[in-house]
C-alpha cells in the first residue's frame, strides 16, 4: 500500500534542532506543529523562526508572500493530543533513551495507524527507540546536522525492522525540502559521524607521537590537501567535551574495532578542561572575544642551499622525488656520506626507508610524495638527522616559495597517514553496507565539509597507492588499526573504482 504524501508534521523538542527542522518542513509546504515540554520554548522557536524568515524577506532571499504562507503553517501545539492528525512526527528532545522510548510509547496512543515516528537522535540506537514501540516497523531515524537550514544533509536511517514504505516517505519529504536526503543503516554514528572519525583522530595520533605541533599538522591538512579546517581548528570548534565522548562511544559500539580506537590525549586534555574555543583553550588560545591567539613559534634548524642533493630509491615515489629535485636546478647524485640524501617513505618512515637503502641517517630526510609537493610540502627527519641536513633540506624544498613543514619521524608522515584512513574508513562503511558509496561521498561533502568525497578522492590519488600506504602503515607499526578494508584491496587490485558496487 503507497503510504499517502507527508503533510501534516509534529515536531517535539523545540530546542536548537526542533526549529530548524520545523523552519526547514514549514517552508516546503508541511502544516508543522512544534511540541516542548517547556511551552516557552516552543513559544520562542516561533518567534524566532519568523524573525529568521523577515530577515530572509529583507535579504531578498525569500519572498514576502512566501513568508507569510509559511508563518501560516507554523504553530503551536499545547499537548501530544494535538499530534492526532500527523503524517510524521519527529522528535528532537533530550538525548536519552528512556526519555525517547516513554515519549514514542504516548505518542503510539495518538497517531493515526498510518502515522511515521522518526528520532533526530545522533548517538542512540533508532531500533533500541523503535522495539520498545507495539510498531517498531514505523519508527525510523531522520537525523539532521545543525543548523539544518543551512546543512544540506539528512540522514535517513532504517532500524534493523523499519519498513521499506517509511524511509521511502522520508526520503521524498526530505527530497521537497530541498535538502538531500541519505539512506543508512542503524550503526553507531550512522554515516557521517562514524566517516569524521579518522580525520581528527589520526590528527590527534599524530600529536601524541610527538611528530609535529598542532599548527603544522592543520597547514599541512589545509595547504596539502585543501581540508577548508585543519583537525585542530575543527576539534577546538566542536569541543573535546563533544568529540571525545563521540569517538568513544563509536569505538565501544563498534566492538573496539581499531580502526577507530580513540587516542588517550583527547581524554586528558578533556578532563584537564582544554574543550577548545567554549573554554578559550583547546589546541590554540583564544582572545576573550574569541579570536585565536598566534600559535607559538616553533623554532626551524638553519641551513644553506645545498648544491647536491641525493635521492636514494627505486620505483615511482624515487622517481616522483627525482624529478621534484630536478625542479631546482641542484646536482642530483648519488647517496654518499655527509650528503643531503632523501628519501620517499610511502607508508613506511624516514627510520625505515634509511637502513632499507643503507643512506647516512644523519644526512636523511624524507619526503611526501603523494601529497603537497606542489602546495605544502612535508619533510621528516629520523632520530639520527643532523639539524645541518634539516636546515639544507628546509631551504631546499622552500627555494621556489612554496611552503615546507619538517616533521619529527612517522609512517606515512602526516597526509599519508590521515588521508589513507579518511579513504580507508569510507571504504569499510561501503564495505558493511552501512550506506551506498555514492551516498558516502555525498554526505561526507555535505555534512563534514570535505573538499571531496572520500571514495573518489581514493580513486584520484590511486587504489593502489592508498592500499600501499596502508600496507606500508601495518608493516612500519604493526597497528591493525591500519589494515586495509576488504572493499578497498579487493578493488585496488583489480584496477577498479572504489565507487564501484558489486551487481
Ligand atoms: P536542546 O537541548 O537544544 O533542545 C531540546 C528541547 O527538548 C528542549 O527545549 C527541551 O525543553 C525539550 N524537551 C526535552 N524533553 C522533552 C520531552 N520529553 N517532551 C517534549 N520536549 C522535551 O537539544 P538539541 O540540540 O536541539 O538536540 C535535540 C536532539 O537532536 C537530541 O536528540 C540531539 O542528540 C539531536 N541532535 C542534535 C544536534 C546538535 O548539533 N545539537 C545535531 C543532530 C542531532
Amino acid at each position: 500500500m503507497a503510504r499517502p504524501a507527508i503533510e501534516r508534521i509534529g515536531i517535539i523538542g523545540a530546542g536548537a534542532m526542533g526549529r530548524g527542522i520545523a523552519q526547514l518542513l514549514a517552508q516546503c509546504g508541511c502544516q508543522t506543529l512544534v511540541f516542548d515540554l517547556d511551552p516557552a520554548a516552543s513559544e520562542n522557536a516561533l518567534a524566532s523562526v519568523s524573525a529568521i524568515w523577515d530577515r530572509l524577506v529583507e535579504k531578498g532571499r525569500m519572498t514576502a508572500p512566501d513568508a507569510k504562507a509559511a508563518r501560516a503553517r507554523l504553530s503551536r501545539a499545547d499537548a501530544l493530543a494535538d499530534f492526532s492528525q500527523c503524517d510524521l512526527v519527529i522528535e528532537a528532545i533530550v538525548e536519552r533513551l528512556d526519555a525517547k522510548t516513554a515519549l514514542f510509547a504516548e505518542l503510539e496512543g495518538i497517531v493515526a495507524p498510518h502515522a511515521i515516528l522518526a528520532t533526530n537522535t545522533s548517538s542512540l540506537s533508532v531500533t533500541e527507540i523503535a522495539a520498545a514501540c507495539a510498531r517498531p516497523g514505523r519508527v525510523a531515524g531522520l537525523h539532521f546536522f545543525n543548523p539544518v537550514p543551512l546543512m544540506k544533509l539528512v540522514e535517513i536511517v532504517a532500524g534493523e525492522r523499519t519498513e521499506k514504505d517509511v524511509t521511502d516517505a522520508l526520503a521524498a519529504l526530505i527530497a521537497r525540502t530541498g535538502h538531500r536526503g541519505v539512506r543508512v543503516g542503524d550503526t553507531p554514528g550512522f554515516l557521517v559521524n562514524h566517516a569524521g572519525r579518522a580525520y581528527t583522530t589520526e590528527a590527534l595520533k599524530i600529536l601524541a607521537e610527538g611528530v609535529a605541533a598542532p599548527a603544522t599538522i592543520d597547514a599541512i591538512a589545509r595547504d596539502a590537501a585543501g581540508f577548508r579546517m585543519g583537525p585542530f581548528e575543527l576539534l577546538d570548534l566542536t569541543g573535546l567535551d563533544v568529540s571525545v565522548p563521540a569517538m568513544e562511544t563509536i569505538h565501544r559500539g563498534f566492538y573496539q574495532e581499531p580502526r577507530l580506537r580513540p587516542v588517550e590525549i583527547g581524554r586528558r586534555r578533556l578532563a584537564a578542561g582544554l574543550l577548545g574555543r567554549k573554554t578559550g583553550e583547546g589546541f590554540y588560545r583564544y582572545s576573550d572575544s574569541g579570536e585565536r591567539l598566534p600559535a607559538d613559534i616553533i623554532e626551524e634548524p638553519a641551513g644553506t642551499l645545498p648544491d647536491r642533493v641525493a635521492v636514494a630509491g627505486t620505483g615511482w615515489p624515487a622517481q616522483r622525488l627525482r624529478d621534484w629535485c630536478a625542479s631546482f636546478s641542484v646536482d642530483i647524485v648519488d647517496p654518499a656520506p655527509q650528503t643531503l640524501t632523501l628519501v620517499a617513505p610511502v607508508g613506511t618512515d624516514t627510520s625505515t626507508e634509511s637502513v632499507r637503502l643503507d643512506t647516512d641517517p644523519a644526512w636523511t630526510i624524507g619526503v611526501d610524495v603523494c601529497f603537497g609537493l606542489d602546495s605544502h610540502r612535508t619533510l621528516a627527519t629520523c632520530p639520527a638527522t643532523s639539524p645541518q641536513a634539516a636546515g639544507q633540506a628546509l631551504a631546499l624544498a622552500r627555494k621556489d616559495g612554496v611552503a615546507a613543514s619538517l616533521v619529527r619521524d612517522s609512517a606515512g608522515l602526516v597526509l599519508q597517514r590521515i588521508l589513507a584512513l579518511v579513504i580507508n574508513l569510507a571504504c569499510d562503511i561501503a564495505q558493511q553496507a552501512i550506506a551506498r558509496p555514492e551516498d558516502i561521498d555525498t554526505a561526507v561533502r555535505l555534512g563534514l565539509a570535505y573538499p571531496h568525497g572520500p571514495l573518489e578522492w581514493g580513486d584520484a590519488i590511486g587504489p593502489d597507492i592508498v592500499l600501499e600506504i596502508l600496507n606500508g602503515l601495518v608493516e612500519t607499526t604493526g597497528d591493525p588499526r591500519y589494515r586495509p578494508s576488504p572493499w578497498l584491496s579487493r578493488r585496488a587490485r583489480l584496477g577498479l573504482s572504489l565507487l564501484r558496487e558489486e551487481p
